[in-house]
């Protein structure tokens, strides 16, 4: 028996130009995917490429002064070096200029002509060049496209129609009988609502009004339309109809797709068009569509034409692959939009990435060599600290199993930096430091041990998100294949004592956010000056001073459906355009679970400094000793109490609060108060508590 397959594929994008970070996000969000899987031992094909033909990138082609296959090279090969910069691990790239590719659509197109699916007749009606769609008048928004807002063209010219309507009866059926065909849910109910119950109609399938595609064989004026030579590559690539016997073997073993990863853009071509020329061909059904949400900018929706976008190649130049990656997959929740900013990411490069997980594989390489010779030593006896940490890793795996089953990437990063946050706290409370000097040795080698495990068991999990992190923690440890393995995650205490662990560099180095903020600023103006701009349907986005985002896609400018889909999923987007929602109504807040509230992180700190924000009057800046660490946190509550009256009391802080920024400082956590009239007060908790106590 062989390894059982998994086929992932990223959309092909289009070279019009270089590709930003919302299109790193998909093929980041399918890499990651393919290396899970890969972990778990299954025979992975991992497809991305480019779309290559239709009139964008012949009139982009024709702009540059190229003919278009010299101006598509220069900017393959830039494309692919971004992926290679990204640690992307695809198996195959395809173009869809390649022979292997242009062949065989020239010879689906002809079979479907043969059977009768696609016949000859004449459009009439608008096409988006930029979308490559064609709309009927009565879809158009204010005379625009209702994907993107920008000028259609009248067309009425001879085309091949593809007859959808044919199919329909048997796709609704597919949808009702796979629930879990389109995901995330939500956007099933938009497809049918918008496009198929209001009738589907035959899809114009060929142009004749330019040259740059694959043309019909036995009418070579026409031009294969481009989402229909698109849409195949992921047949051809596999050897769909090839003439090798090994390739159309690759078919066979591949087919079908177990997921195809797609922006919530073009879903629509993915769960009606694919499908349909897939039935037609009588080829089975990809097992699932899914359809990601959108990263904006503060400005709106980030777009190639719009030139509001940030180079990929120079976060990843300035800050490294692992942390981009993570960043785009821990920030924002798979299927929801969400908003890119420097801030933000910078926030997770210092605290996530350099304070929990470089910090902890730092300090623990810096005390092996300290306190036992840089070998990692033999354990004693596990006592109470080392089970719950055990009993934590025993609970985190599945969890981390689960998330990335379904898909859920921040939720699985959550799950492995609890216990990563878990194994500093086990360090604070093990102290090695005072075993080494009280000369207790054997408990000492028992937690250097256990330190080094949790390790070992962190850098196999967070493999998928941050390869080279974890390659050079497998290098450091000396790890043998059967300790990096996923299924050595289960057995803690697999790890070999005895090793000689190198200390290195720091894996994330911790960056002055303001300095970096500013840098990235410059950077995207100059991107932007460059740009061309887009008028009609810009989505609009505002983030808030608490950094929450207080709208996304601005449905305010466009009615119509367009803007009712790109809002879809968004539950916090309030409905007039945006505005955050008022802090006067009156909220009755919803019945949670233990399980949310458990998401919530209290920690009991004491006050060690507290001083006055020049330029705020309302907030104070304290630092709060939580036992293993002391926290910058900003508190609204200078109008109550005078900074000294603060030092050293205790309080309960929200410790996994994401930081804020307010008024240029950083703010790491929350300060739980209650009110008493119009005044605040600290929620006190006795001073017998230890700092760095749970509160539950
Ligand atoms: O549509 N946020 O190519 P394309 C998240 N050639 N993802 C984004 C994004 C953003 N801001 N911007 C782009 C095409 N993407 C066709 C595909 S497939 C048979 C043909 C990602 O270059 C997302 O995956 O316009 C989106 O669907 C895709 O790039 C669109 O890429
Ligand atoms: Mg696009």
């Amino acid at each position: 028996m062989g390894k059982p397959t998994f086929y992932i594929t990223t959309p092909i994008y289009y070279p019009n130009d270089k590709l930003h970070i919302g299109h790193a996000y998909t093929t980041v969000a399918a890499d990651a995917l393919a290396r899970y899987k890969r972990l778990r031992g299954y025979d992975v094909m991992y497809l991305t490429g480019t779309d290559e033909h239709g009139l964008k990138i012949q009139q982009r082609a024709e702009k540059a002064g190229q003919e278009p296959l010299a101006y598509l090279d220069d900017i393959i090969a830039w494309i692919r070096d971004l992926w290679d910069r990204l640690d992307i691990s695809y198996d195959d790239f395809i173009r869809t200029t390649e022979p292997r590719h242009t062949r065989v659509v020239e010879e689906i197109f002809e079979r479907l002509i043969d059977q009768g699916d696609i016949y000859l007749g004449q459009y009439e009606g608008w096409y988006c060049t930029p979308c490559e769609s064609f709309w009927s008048e009565r879809e158009l928004v204010d005379g625009k496209c209702p994907d993107c807002g920008r000028e259609v063209q009248y067309v009425q010219e001879e085309s091949y129609f593809f007859r959808m309507s044919k199919y329909v009866d048997r796709l609704l059926a597919y949808y009702e009988e796979h629930p879990e065909f389109i995901q995330p849910e939500s956007r099933k109910n938009e497809m049918i609502n918008n496009f198929i119950k209001p009738g589907l109609q035959d899809l114009c399938v060929s142009r004749t009004s330019f040259d740059w595609g694959i043309h019909v064989r036995r009418n070579p004026k026409h031009v294969v339309y481009v989402w229909l030579d698109a849409l195949t590559n992921y047949i051809t690539a596999l050897g769909y109809l090839s003439e090798d016997a090994d390739k159309r073997d690759r078919f066979h073993r591949y087919w079908p797709a177990d997921v195809h990863f797609v922006g919530k853009d073009i879903v629509r071509f993915h769960v009606i068009y694919w499908p349909i020329i897939l039935m037609a061909l009588g080829l089975p059904l990809p097992r699932q569509v899914y359809g990601h949400g959108f990263f904006m900018m503060k400005d709106g929706k980030m777009s190639k034409s719009k030139g509001n976008v940030i180079d990929p190649k120079l976060l990843i130049e300035r800050y490294g692959s692992d942390a981009i990656r993570y960043y785009l997959l821990r920030e924002i929740p798979f299927g929801q939009d969400g908003v890119f900013t420097p801030e933000s990411l910078l926030q997770r490069l210092n605290f996530d990435l350099a304070n929990d997980f470089g910090n902890l594989v730092h300090r623990t390489a810096a005390m092996l060599g300290r306190f036992n010779g840089g070998v990692i030593p033999q354990p004693g006896l596990r006592q109470r600290l080392e089970e719950d940490l055990v009993k934590l890793a025993a609970e985190t795996i599945p969890q981390v199993e689960d998330a990335m089953d379904s898909l859920q990437f921040s939720v699985a990063l959550e799950h492995i930096w609890r216990l990563v946050r878990a194994a500093n706290k086990y360090i604070d409370e093990s102290a090695p430091w005072a075993l080494n000097k009280a000369g207790e040795r054997e408990r000492l080698g028992t937690v250097l041990y256990t330190m080094c495990e949790a390790i070992r068991v962190a850098s196999i999990l967070v493999q998928p998100f941050l390869p080279r992190a974890a390659a050079t923690i497998h290098a450091r440890f000396q790890l043998s294949p059967d300790e990096t393995s996923w299924e050595s995650t289960r057995r803690f205490g697999a790890l070999a004592a005895g090793k000689r662990v190198e200390a290195g560099e720091p894996l994330f180095p911790r960056l002055d956010v303001a300095a970096e903020v500013e840098a990235l600023a410059a950077a995207t103006q100059a991107t932007q000056g460059a740009g061309v701009q887009a008028g009609g349907a810009a989505a609009s986005a505002a983030v808030s001073e608490a950094g929450a985002v207080a709208a996304t896609a601005g449905h305010a400018q466009v009615s119509g459906r367009t803007m009712a889909r790109a809002e879809s999923g968004q539950s916090h987007v309030d409905k007039d355009g945006g505005s955050p929602m008022s802090e006067t109504q009156v909220q009755v807040k919803p019945q949670i679970g233990i399980d949310v509230f458990d998401q919530v992180e209290l920690t009991v700190g004491q006050i060690r400094v507290a001083e006055r924000i020049e330029g705020a009057d309302k907030l104070l800046r304290l630092e709060v000793d939580l036992g293993s660490e002391v926290r910058q946190v900003v508190s609204g509550i200078a109008q109550y109490y005078q900074p000294e009256e603060l030092v050293g009391q205790k309080a309960v802080v929200v410790t996994n609060l994401k930081p804020v920024k307010l008024r240029g400082v950083q703010s790491n956590g929350m300060i739980l108060c209650a009110s008493e009239g119009n005044q605040l007060k600290l929620v006190s908790v006795p001073d017998s508590i230890p700092n760095g106590a749970v509160v539950k």
